[in-house]
């Protein structure tokens, strides 16, 4: 399966957290500290859907986080979901993009679902689930192979 990738993503990330920087600090010195840019960096701290750790988010993905079922006890080992019979859908292979915004989605309480939103919901209310962790996730289930494909082709 052919994966999207943004190679200037990082890039853009850190044009825009130097842009936020420079608004944050307008009008209140003109005399910024020779590191300003990298302290504004890190105030933003922007995380973007290609920022993950797959392997972070590996061993996230079998952490009973906050006390919660791991992820892979209803996704699936590897995020290929077990059987046609559990509601989870499968993660593995999927766009890594779709994965981050998703999982945003069921924390921010954009996406519903019975299970899934109040899992994530849970797992933020623990702090198990900031930006940085579901960029993890996402990278870690978009990269492994599965039996996700598209239907062209299909008749
Ligand atoms: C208690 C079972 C359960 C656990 C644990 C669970 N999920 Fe889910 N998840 C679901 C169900 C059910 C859905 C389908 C929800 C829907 O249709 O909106 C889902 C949907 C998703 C989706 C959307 C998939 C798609 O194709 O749109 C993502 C991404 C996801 N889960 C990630 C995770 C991650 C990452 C974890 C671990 C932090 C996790 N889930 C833990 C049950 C679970």
């Amino acid at each position: 399966m052919t994966k999207r990738v943004f190679p200037h993503a990082p890039a853009l990330a850190l044009a825009l957290a130097a842009g936020f920087g420079l608004v944050a600090c307008g009008g209140q010195s003109h005399e910024a500290p020779a590191d300003a840019g990298a302290e504004a960096h890190k105030a933003v701290a922007h995380v973007s859907a290609t920022d993950g750790d797959a392997a972070r988010g590996e061993k996230l993905s079998k952490e009973k986080l906050g006390g919660r079922q791991a992820c892979v006890e209803c996704h699936g080992d590897k995020g290929n979901a077990p059987s046609a019979d559990m509601a989870a859908p499968m993660l593995a292979g999927q766009y890594q993009d779709y994965l981050f915004h998703t999982m945003q989605a069921y924390r921010d309480g954009k996406r519903d679902n019975a299970l899934m939103t109040s899992h994530a919901k849970g797992l933020a209310e623990s702090g198990h689930f900031d930006d940085q962790t579901i960029a993890d996730l996402a990278a870690y289930f978009a990269s492994q192979s599965g039996g996700l494909g598209d239907l062209h082709g299909v008749k």
